[in-house]
């Protein structure tokens, strides 16, 4: 039969939109990790059935961005997840509907009379109700602001993506923390220090007129954790951030961002007053300098009036500051207060301090520097603290400044990106870290004085409370550089919502939300998240040791590094490896920096009978023979956690490999070619750190400890690649 042209022309695009649609579908499908735990898949048919019934409209009034981009995602999580749009409705005119928003925008939350509850969750917290609105049965997200019924969105989003029930909910939230932060180390030129995931999410070039999609996505995500903050640029940082031409940019920023309850806080550079303002100094005690700053502040809150504050790294590792000038942090920080404090701003300022004093031990220069101020810092500023007192090791005891200092604002300081675990390459899930933090109980004020009492202030009254993670994101598709990194932003996120979530259930929420439902592939990847930072703890810096990293880079391991210009920047100070034993005695005998700590904690780490053994050499200088709980000898202890991080690392391949058919091909491939990296480099630091130990210890490796692959010199000669 002859076809017509006309025929041919409609097969031709009939083809084509044959063709179109399979691109589309594959490129939906594409599981390149751009979407986290905001996928929104298709859900397991009987979950989708039981939802129905109560997803029958969306009743979102309202007209502004933060209410818009609500209807919007809610819309689309919905439709997604259930294969089925969800109408929106003016109305509630049948059963199911879902009501969101606030007693202002909607005026069926407002016949609720809700004002004192909403009020009793802070203008962050939200309720979910199901209840009956007149004669029908509705679920009800509401707040005291829209922000608020956005993370209610969220949250009830959550429970569907985690086949969670909806059908009766009573569900009361609020977040524990004031502020919940991302810290970007971000530079001007596009580069991360210590990021492992790309380039930066910030492209300055374009800014403001040109305004990445993407920066939408990061604030979604942000917010359906509850983040609130991001403070944009690296803390050694550039003046020329605060320029009026960079603060047109970072106002465009924060215009994408405030919708999603973002705000932006900026890293102030401590000289900026004479690389910016021409001034002779930056003294904080001059007047002129002072109203440099107040001058500066108000520029910037005239363009960006929800503007979070300043994040300062003050005179350390290089970074001007106050002491420049003989002033001392409390100086500083109080006259950088004093310029944002008309217009409610805060001054985050750093406790990462440590002059090179004699005698002195790294690990209590912080405090030694920073107690003697406590209850002298303005009302608006937080001291942020990193959780260790050295600098975000695989473990660290909780730094003594939490409970040290009950008269000032304390936030912690976490490290997202795995600037010494393994980069991106390391699968390692860090919620456990922080929760061992978090629980680490400092008897400030008798048993049960936890960090996490502490940090959301119930302990001292703290006023403003928060909690900073260093971001680990960047301009790779995935995000992170790795999938499974992903879990730590969202843990941190969780976290610093409420910090006494645990570690399990951030797993088993992600896992659903990113990964599978299916629940046996599900219970095997909650355990290896679990099981990570042990892991990596025991193939890097087993049982206290600390800070064995090739210098400047931090990736693989350099126990003999010794050539550095400041001694603690130099593996050798921290191990103190000799013919006796290893460890760093912060005893009595020692440096006693152990005294910074309240009883009873300071006596259980002083006491080599009583000091955790994953701290022994934290605090202790301990002899190879050492009979260790186990009745084996420090020595064979050291080598058997070596090899156990190993071992684990093999296994955890195994157990991925044989989830090929329930994970996507695409993830699948890429965590799979990481944990390759994984073993090598844990093979790595087995046999660096034990060969090169053995030459003190002069003891021969345990039984079932394997011999390491090449000489000292070998692994002296050439650093682990990333
Ligand atoms: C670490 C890190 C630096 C960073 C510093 C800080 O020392 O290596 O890159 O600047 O921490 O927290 O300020």
């Amino acid at each position: 039969m002859r076809t017509t042209v006309r025929q041919r022309i409609r097969r031709c695009q009939t083809a084509r939109a044959v063709a179109i649609f399979f691109l589309l579908a594959t490129t939906v499908k594409a599981e390149d990790g751009y979407r986290l735990w905001l996928r929104y898949d298709l859900l397991p048919q009987p979950a989708i059935s039981s939802y129905r019934p109560h997803l029958a409209s969306l009743v979102v009034p309202g007209s502004s961005a933060t209410l818009v981009a609500l209807r919007t995602e809610l819309a689309n999580g919905c439709a997604r997840l259930l294969g089925a749009t969800v109408p929106a409705a003016v109305g509630v005119d049948r059963d199911g509907a879902i009501v969101v928003g606030t007693p202002q925008s909607s005026s069926y939350i407002n016949s609720l009379k809700w004002d004192r509850q909403l009020a009793d969750l802070g203008p962050e917290g939200f309720r979910i109700r199901s209840l009956r609105l007149g004669n029908h049965s509705v679920t009800v997200i509401a707040s005291q602001s829209e922000v608020g019924a956005l993370y209610g969105a969220f949250y009830f989003l959550r429970l569907m993506q985690t086949l969670q029930p909806i059908a009766s909910l009573n569900v009361r939230e609020r977040p524990r923390l004031q502020l919940r932060m991302l810290d970007h180390w971000d530079n001007l030129d596009g580069s991360i220090e210590r990021g492992y995931a790309g380039k930066s999410l910030w492209n300055w070039n374009g800014l403001p007129d040109r305004i990445d999609p993407r920066l939408r996505d990061y604030a979604r995500a942000n917010a359906s954790i509850g983040i609130n903050g991001s403070a944009l640029n690296n803390v050694n940082a550039n003046a020329q951030i605060l320029t009026a031409d960079y603060i047109r940019k970072v106002a465009a920023i924060a215009g994408v961002f405030r919708p999603y309850g973002i705000r932006v806080f900026l890293s102030a550079r401590f000289s900026a007053p004479i690389d910016l303002g021409g001034l002779k100094t930056a003294d904080p005690l001059d007047p002129d300098v002072a109203a440099w700053w107040k001058t500066k502040a108000n520029e910037i809150y005239k363009a960006i009036p929800d503007f979070g504050g300043f994040l300062v790294k003050a005179n350390s590792e290089g970074q001007p500051g106050p002491r420049t000038y003989g002033r001392t942090h409390l100086d500083g920080a109080n006259m950088l207060a004093a310029a944002v404090a008309p217009h409610h701003g805060v001054v985050i300022w750093r406790a990462f301090v440590y002059d090179n004093k004699p005698g002195y031990d790294r690990a209590g220069a912080a405090y030694a520097e920073l107690q003697p101020f406590d209850g002298k810092f303005a009302p608006n500023v937080l001291l942020q603290v990193k959780n260790g007192p050295i600098d975000f090791q695989p473990r660290e005891p909780f730094h003594p400044l939490f409970g040290g200092m009950p008269k000032t604002q304390m936030m912690p300081e976490f490290q997202i990106t795995q600037e010494y675990l393994g980069f991106s390459n390391h699968l390692v899930f860090l919620a456990t870290m922080w929760r061992e933090f978090l629980n680490s109980d400092t008897y400030a004020k008798g048993r049960g004085s936890t960090v996490t009492k502490v940090t959301n202030g119930s302990l001292d009254h703290q006023r403003i409370t928060g909690m900073a993670g260093v971001a680990n994101t960047g301009s790779d598709r995935n995000w992170t550089g790795h999938d499974f990194l992903q879990s730590n932003w969202y843990a941190f996120g969780r976290l610093a919502w409420n910090p006494d979530v645990d570690s399990r259930t951030i797993a088993n929420e992600w896992i659903a939300m990113t990964l599978t439902h299916d629940r046996v592939t599900a219970a095997t990847l909650a355990r290896i998240m679990l099981e990570s930072r042990e892991a990596v703890v025991d193939y890097m810096t087993p049982l206290g040791l600390h800070h064995l990293f090739w210098g400047g880079h931090h990736y693989g391991p350099a126990p003999w590094w010794n050539t550095e210009p400041r001694n603690d920047w130099n593996p050798v100070y921290y191990h103190r490896a000799n013919a006796e034993g290893i460890g760093f005695d912060r005893t009595a005998t020692g440096s006693n920096t152990v005294s910074q700590y309240h009883q009873p904690v300071r006596d259980q780490f002083s006491n080599l009978n009583t000091c955790p053994e994953n701290f022994l050499l934290w605090f202790h200088h301990v002899a190879w023979d050492h009979r260790m709980r186990s009745g084996r000898t420090l020595w064979d202890e050291i080598a058997r956690h070596y090899q156990r991080g190993v071992d684990w690392v093999r296994a955890t391949r195994r157990d991925w490999d044989a989830l090929s058919d329930k994970i996507d091909p695409e993830r699948h491939a890429a965590v799979a070619k990481k944990l390759t990296i994984q073993e090598r480099d844990a093979i790595w630091w087995k046999d660096a750190c034990l060969t090169y130990f053995q030459t003190f210890s002069k003891r021969p490796l345990p039984a079932g400890v394997e011999q390491p692959a090449k000489t000292l010199e070998e692994y002296k000669a050439k650093s682990l690649t990333w």
